[in-house]
């Protein structure tokens, strides 16, 4: 990470990313930069944020197509490529992953994705901006996984090499998060794209290690390209990635042992996001506030503030939170409490009843809302509690808070669907994994420097952190320090919570998870992780994508 790697003229052909200003000493931490697209005032705080022109909550509302995503349709099958190799990051290396064209069983669905520029509307008081979405779309179509149907994706890098937003670098990766797949099909940050290449991606969709338990629900897919993934993101590269099973079969009227969970138009996903608008109503982003990037506007599925009519039955709701560093604290303003089904990736065991849920970046929360009891013309709101001012960590409880979504109870409909006492069984849980557990790890995540480390290092793709056996549990410690909050992902395999903080462990710490927040208001965390079948090098970071873009990074390598 010393300076001296690249030519200084490569710093004047584009435009800066964080990393290299901080690596070429052009600025040292939270310098100011006025005079390039810097909005400083962002960072000193609340009161300085620009307001962005006033948006009436509630008006827009979240219909097929506006807001809820198409489902990606899969075409015939096409030959594979081989890897580009030859897209230049933006810290000068290329991809670490070149690989062949995919070798794809017979069976494997196929489909083909353009990122491309989109027009999108956030508000019917603000301009349209120029966002990036996969296949155009805000989020990006959802794709529908079958376990034992493997997809192969390609994606094609669409984006202007010259964009005039400054908003992102066409340069991108994808990372199917939460996902079981091999090393060059995990969107390792440098395996990246160019504008006019693209990648094929091979996902398997199979549970690790052949075991139901690992059969997973609720993942999502977004740009991972080294040091420019926030900005990616905030642009607008992101989206779901479900998978049904024989147990989760994606339809209510399914029999036993089917589960029966609500399905169809009666199970959505919901991204949580906020963003920061000028007084004209296009989007900023403060590419100087490394401590993580707050908006001021709140987007439900990339709209700010909308509404959703509802029936008077059990709705699915898998809630992501898709913000680049924001905690949310979740109620619905009735009172009702939420019957929580699964976390992350998976599935609960037993489904629990929760009157609130917190859920930091990257994490998804999947809930079942019953409005059955409501009254028709009823509204009903999903409130934020948590207030945050900065990067660092999450605020106090705040009351009222702020509506993020509106639920328009509007008609009934027949409720077939069920939520069965037991969801996904565990059978291979800590009580089998912990006597097997021969190596511990720990890693401690903290801010040097004006930057973010974990055991005091950037990442380096010519580090390894951890060399894990494949098909050995390991406990993995997590620390911080400096008061400051992360929320901590690891690639390929989802975890068992051991500890986390101080207290016993809350109902959503006692399902797997890919993402655990670490340090001010969580405490340490210790987990309890394995890995299969695939070997070779995949990373883990903090999900505060300005942390992550900041090297906040480690990888490990699974080895046989
Ligand atoms: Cu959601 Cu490494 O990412
Ligand atoms: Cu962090």
């Amino acid at each position: 990470m010393q300076p001296g790697n690249h030519p200084p003229e490569f710093l004047t052909a584009r435009k800066f990313t964080r990393r290299e200003l901080i690596k070429w000493g052009i600025v040292s931490g939270a310098t100011a930069m006025s005079g390039l697209r810097a909005l400083r005032a962002v960072a000193d705080g609340g009161s300085n944020l620009p307001a962005g022109p006033r948006t009436t909550p509630f008006v827009l509302e979240l219909l097929p197509g506006r807001g809820l995503p198409p489902t990606a349709q899969p075409i015939a099958p096409f030959p594979t490529l081989p890897d580009p190799a030859t897209c230049v990051n933006p810290d000068g290396s290329t991809a670490f992953h070149v690989h062949g064209p995919r070798v794809v069983p017979p069976g494997t669905e196929h489909y083909l994705i353009h990122e491309r520029p989109v027009a999108h509307v956030f508000h019917p008081t603000l301009p349209p901006n120029v966002l990036w979405g996969y296949d155009g779309q805000i989020p990006g179509p959802t794709f529908v996984a079958r376990s034992g149907t493997p997809h192969l994706i390609r994606f094609v890098n669409d984006l202007p090499a010259n964009d005039p937003v400054g908003i992102g670098l066409p340069i991108t990766a994808i990372h199917r998060h939460g996902g079981f797949q091999a090393p060059e099909n995990d969107g390792y940050p440098l395996d990246t794209f160019c504008s006019g290449q693209s990648r094929d991606y091979f996902y398997p969709n199979r549970p690790a290690g052949g075991l139901a338990q690992n059969e997973h629900s609720t993942q999502w897919y977004h740009d991972h390209s080294i040091d420019v993934t926030a900005e990616n993101v905030y642009r607008g590269l992101a989206g779901f990635y479900l998978n049904f099973d024989s147990l989760d079969t994606g339809n209510e009227l399914d029999p036993p042992p089917a589960l029966g969970l609500p399905s169809g138009e009666f199970d959505l996903g919901l991204v949580l996001q906020d963003r920061l608008f000028d007084a004209n109503g296009f989007l900023l982003y403060d590419s100087f506030d490394h401590n993580g990037f707050l908006g001021n506007k709140f987007l439900v599925n990339g709209l700010i503030q909308p509404f959703l009519s509802v029936a008077r039955r059990k709705y699915r709701f898998r809630v992501l939170n898709g913000s680049n560093a924001r905690f949310y604290d979740l109620v619905l303003s009735n009172g009702q409490p939420f019957i929580a089904i699964g976390t992350d990736s998976n599935l609960l065991e037993h489904p629990v009843t929760v009157n609130s849920f917190r859920i930091g970046p990257a994490e998804r929360v999947e809930v079942i809302v019953d409005f059955s009891q409501a009254a028709l013309g009823q509204k009903i709101y999903l409130v934020n509690r948590l207030e945050q001012t900065d990067g660092r960590k999450p605020g106090d409880l705040v009351s009222p808070g702020t509506p993020l979504l509106q639920f328009f109870v509007n008609r009934d409909a027949p409720d077939p669907s069920r939520v069965p006492d037991t969801l996904r069984p565990v059978t291979e849980g800590p009580g089998v994994l912990l006597p097997q557990v021969r190596i511990q790890r720990t890693f401690k995540f903290e801010r040097s420097r004006g930057a973010w480390v974990i055991n005091g290092e950037f990442f380096d793709e010519n580090r390894i952190n951890a060399d894990p056996q494949v098909g050995h549990p390991e406990i993995w410690t997590f620390q911080s320090g400096g008061g400051w909050t992360h929320p901590v992902h690891i690639h390929l395999s989802e975890f068992f919570v051991l500890l986390h903080g101080d207290s016993r462990l809350g109902p959503l710490d006692q399902g797997r998870k890919d993402t655990l927040n670490v340090g001010a208001s969580y405490g340490d965390a210790s987990v309890l992780i394995k890995f299969e079948e695939f070997l070779g090098r995949y990373v883990f970071h903090c999900h505060n994508i300005e942390h992550e873009d900041m090297r906040m990074m480690g990888q490990f390598e699974v080895r046989s």
